[in-house]
């Protein structure tokens, strides 16, 4: 018997389900701890993860939920009505890594399909110098399926996150309230170079 297909909606049922205590604990680690105990039962939902995936191979909302997304391969799944967490999806073609860079806020990434890896780096200069930042790596973590990985705001979220095998992998991460601040940064740890990326809706308002 074929299986019944699911509504995108199942996602809005978990949200709804986490928004309550995300806005009742007061610190991050504990709100992080949260979110990793109940993100693996929406990753090992493969019938939300198919039904996801068919929806934004059918453009269906597609255009509307990237137009603010900080990276190509993102999409915005969820916002929380309060502002307290949102929910992306994010592809990555074999072999695609995200470039070195920082949150504003803390997260918790996911694998739902594939092995995710992590790469953690420590920031050693001051920050005191205009387009200057020093690099250490700190940790290599491998994300199999249904496993999850955390970040946090600022010098200490700074990571790159790709997909070392040969098949395309589905991550899904669950984002706190951002800090008010626009951009993140992009660190090119070859050149000790740092440079603010800011959303595509302002990079079109900037040269106004
Ligand atoms: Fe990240």
């Amino acid at each position: 018997m074929p299986l019944s297909p699911v509504s995108p909606k199942d996602l809005h049922d978990y949200c709804a389900e986490w928004s309550d205590p995300l806005g009742q604990f007061a610190d991050n680690e504990s709100k992080i701890a949260y979110v990793r105990q109940r993100l693996p039962a929406l990753l090992e939902n493969q019938l939300l993860i198919t039904a996801l995936l068919n929806d934004i191979k059918q453009n269906y909302g597609g255009a509307e939920r990237r137009r603010h997304m900080l990276f190509d391969n993102e999409w915005r799944l969820h916002m929380d009505a309060k502002r307290r967490f949102s929910v992306r999806m994010y592809l990555y073609r074999p072999g695609e890594v995200t470039f070195v860079h920082d949150h504003s806020s803390w997260g918790v990434l996911g694998s739902a399909s594939g092995e995710m890896e992590i790469v953690k780096y420590r920031r050693k200069d001051d920050g005191q110098k205009n387009g200057y930042a020093l690099l250490e790596e700190t940790e290599r973590t491998t994300c199999t399926p249904g496993r999850t990985d955390t970040t946090l705001p600022l010098d200490e979220g700074i990571h790159r996150v790709g997909n070392p095998t040969d098949q395309m992998i589905v991550v899904i991460n669950v984002y706190g309230t951002p800090l008010r601040r626009l951009y993140i940064n992009r660190f090119d740890i070859e050149n000790n170079r740092v440079t603010k990326i800011f959303p595509p809706r302002l990079k079109r308002k900037m040269p106004a």
